[in-house]
């Protein structure tokens, strides 16, 4: 195929739980179907990794990344109010990826709440109220610490300026709580808006979070890019996702200076796991981000191109989306669409 380089890639694969074997393995498929070569190096983490080898990040996982700077990952559950730290957190800590990116734009052909919408999240992946520092002060009384550095705040400022200048973006909203958390919300902006001052051709605004979900709500054509610390990044696009047809369709990738590692925004999705049901599109567009992250643009292309068709002919769509077929049989079309004259050798 044309356009396709001859290197292998050594991946860092992370099915995760849930849905995760399921989309995972679908992308799997599809990825392999583009022509490029991959060497997948397949690791479990969390409480199935914990059941295999009494570790929920085993050291040969971390080595793995470590080697390959790359990896490709599903959901992993995380218990909630007690038990192991998220995989994710730890994974995104340990590795220093700082820019958590997710890209919210909508398919052709897939009818949404909001026709159009092309928004750019970057969060803030190592911080705020994630650093995991916790203590009960006395019984009753628990103290959750938020970190917010100058550090932490820069980089990611200049992250999404310079993707901003890279992709010719229009405006960045950062946005805050600084009426509220005045020091630290308020070290945030001030840092964004010291950055800011070096990409005058940018513009740039200030949104209180909350008012910003409600004029998402109202009118999200208003916004370009949005920079927003750790937890309202992961709240935020949550909210965005259901602009363009739910968490099924959104990518996320995140990056550091020397890894990165693409997932989804979507969690394990316990309700749907197991039943071939779950949309893999999230994570093949996340899987898209990683190809033309390491230089398979011309696949890139054609897996963007094949899902675009998919979804406007309507096409063996998953039921999320208004359609009836399972996992495997998305994966099916996808490979199909790849392998046909149309999309094979562009
Ligand atoms: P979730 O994202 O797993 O599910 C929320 C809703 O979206 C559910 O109704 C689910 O069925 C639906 N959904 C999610 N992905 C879908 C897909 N690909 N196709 C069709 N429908 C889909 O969020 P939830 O239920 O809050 O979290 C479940 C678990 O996942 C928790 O343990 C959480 O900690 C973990 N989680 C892991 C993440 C990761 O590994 N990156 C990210 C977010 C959550």
């Amino acid at each position: 195929m044309s356009n396709t380089s001859q290197k292998t890639h050594t991946v860092t694969l992370i099915p995760g739980d849930g849905i995760g074997p399921e989309v995972t393995d679908a992308v799997v498929r599809i990825l392999e179907a583009t022509g490029v070569r991959f060497n997948w190096e397949r690791y479990a983490a969390g409480a199935e990794a914990f059941e295999k080898h009494q570790e929920y990040i085993p050291k040969d996982l971390y080595d793995s990344i470590e080697r390959n700077k790359l990896a490709l990952k599903g959901p992993v559950t995380t218990p909630i109010g007690g038990g192991f730290p998220s995989i994710n957190v730890t994974l995104r800590k340990k590795f220093e990826l700082y820019a958590n990116f997710r890209p919210i734009k909508n398919l052709p052909g897939l009818e949404t709440r909001y026709p159009g919408v092309d928004l750019v999240i970057i969060r803030e992946n190592t911080e705020g109220e994630y650093v995991g520092l916790e203590h009960e002060v006395v019984p009753g009384v628990v103290e959750s610490l938020k970190v917010i550095t100058r550090k932490g705040s820069t980089r990611i400022a200049k992250f999404a300026f310079e993707y901003a200048r890279k992709h010719k973006r229009k405006k960045i909203h950062a946005i805050h709580k600084a009426n509220i958390m005045k020091m630290s919300d308020g070290l945030f902006l001030k840092c964004a808006r010291e950055v800011a001052k070096g990409f005058p051709e940018i513009t740039y605004g200030e949104h209180i979070i909350d008012n910003t979900c409600m004029q998402l709500v109202m009118n999200p054509y208003q916004y370009d890019m949005l920079l927003l610390e750790n937890l309202y990044g992961d709240i935020v696009s949550d909210l965005c996702a259901a602009f363009v047809g739910g968490l099924g369709l959104v990518p996320g990738a995140n990056i550091g200076d020397d890894a990165a590692i693409f997932e989804a925004v979507h969690g394990s999705a316990p309700d749907i796991a197991g039943k071939d049901i779950a949309n893999p599109t999230a994570l093949l567009q996340s899987s898209i981000l990683m190809l033309r992250h390491i230089d398979e643009a011309a696949a890139a292309d054609r897996v963007q191109t094949a899902l675009e068709n998919l979804y406007k002919e309507r096409k063996s769509l998953t039921r999320d989306v208004g359609g009836t077929a399972g996992t495997k049989a998305f994966a099916d079309a996808m490979i199909a669409a790849l392998e046909s004259p149309v999309t094979a050798s562009k």
